[in-house]
């Protein structure tokens, strides 16, 4: 399978089960899930986990990622310092759909101690069927992409 249809998924222990979730969503949707853990459910560190998905993503090897902690926050925050990553965090559809569409993001973060699982799987569904407008949005995410130039 291609780049295009692959996501790479990541969490640290805060979001193990809605994380498995996550996969088990998407790949029955004929998306090749790369899940890189973890699977068990000891204490670990956000900021690892969520480099090691934005390195798939910021490679090529994925096109879009996925990343989970308890707030979501944490983990967005790491996830963005790898160069050519837009990670935004959502608890709602709109936003997750509106972050592809004008941002061009290419990866969504999600807390899993905010949204429950019906909530998290629509915010998935929202994120990743939707597609970048360019035009006027592209001059505004290649502004957000100068400071890494
Ligand atoms: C772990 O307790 C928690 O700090 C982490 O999952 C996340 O919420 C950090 O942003």
């Amino acid at each position: 399978m291609t780049a295009s249809r692959r996501v790479a998924l990541s969490s640290d222990h805060a979001a193990i089960p809605l994380r498995q979730a996550i996969a088990a969503h998407v790949s029955a949707q004929g998306w090749e899930v790369v899940d890189i853990g973890p699977v068990t459910p000891e204490s670990t560190h956000y900021p690892k986990h969520g480099q090691a998905a934005a390195a798939l993503v910021a490679s090529g090897d994925c096109r879009l990622g996925i990343i989970l902690c308890g707030t979501g926050q944490g983990i967005m925050m790491a996830a963005n310092k790898v160069k050519g990553i837009r990670c935004g965090v959502c608890s709602d559809t709109f936003s997750a759909r509106m972050i592809r569409q004008h941002n061009d993001a290419n990866m969504l973060s999600i807390g899993a101690r905010v949204v429950g699982e019906g909530l998290a799987l629509e915010i998935v569904d929202a994120f990743l069927g939707a597609e970048f407008e360019g035009g006027r949005h592209a001059t505004r995410v290649e502004m957000i992409e100068a400071p890494e130039a």
